[in-house]
């Protein structure tokens, strides 16, 4: 199985992750890394994972110029994750980046979502608890794909 990840980033947390997420399933499957600005061909992959950092309270937009240009990724799997600090503030916090931020990257989506996740960024130290969580999704994200289930949305843990 063919599976793209594509990323945007500012800071390096969002690239970072989704290099950990491609680490983590490379002997499982075959996976491209890409930033959004390098406009991967998604047509020769299976499952695309789409990433971004939340930026002044949106995910940055070169996600949706990415996601309009393909068409809203029809007819594709897709697993999307954001990366963001509002999730850090309890239950509105959740509520709030579903509501808004996962929102405004789903909503350009005309595929079939199998997978959400919200994980806490970072803005200088990286968090190890991130990298843990992200490697453990996409393993997760994977089964579900090959079993023809959905994972939801769900949220950092135990917080
Ligand atoms: C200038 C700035 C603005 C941010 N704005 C938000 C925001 O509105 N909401 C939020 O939840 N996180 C916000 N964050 C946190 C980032 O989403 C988080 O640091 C993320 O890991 C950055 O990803 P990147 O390193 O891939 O660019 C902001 C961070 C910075 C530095």
């Amino acid at each position: 199985m063919r599976v793209c990840i594509v990323y945007d980033t500012k800071g390096g947390s969002t690239e970072r992750v989704a290099r950990a997420m491609a680490k983590a399933v490379g002997g499982i499957a075959k996976v491209g890394v890409f930033g959004v600005t390098e406009n991967p061909d998604v047509e020769r992959y299976d499952l695309i994972v789409i990433g971004a950092p939340v930026y002044y309270e949106r995910p940055l937009p070169e996600v949706k110029e990415f996601l309009l240009s393909k068409n809203g990724l029809e007819e594709k799997a897709i697993a999307v994750f954001i990366l963001c600090i509002a999730d850090k503030f309890g239950k509105l916090g959740k509520k709030y980046t579903e509501r808004r931020y996962l929102r405004m990257m789903t909503e350009h989506i005309r595929g079939r979502i199998i997978a959400v996740r919200v994980f806490d960024g970072w803005i200088l130290r990286e968090d190890p608890k991130t990298i843990g969580e992200a490697e453990n999704w996409i393993k997760r994200v994977l089964d579900a794909f090959k079993s023809g289930e959905e994972l939801g949305i769900e949220h950092p843990e135990g917080e």
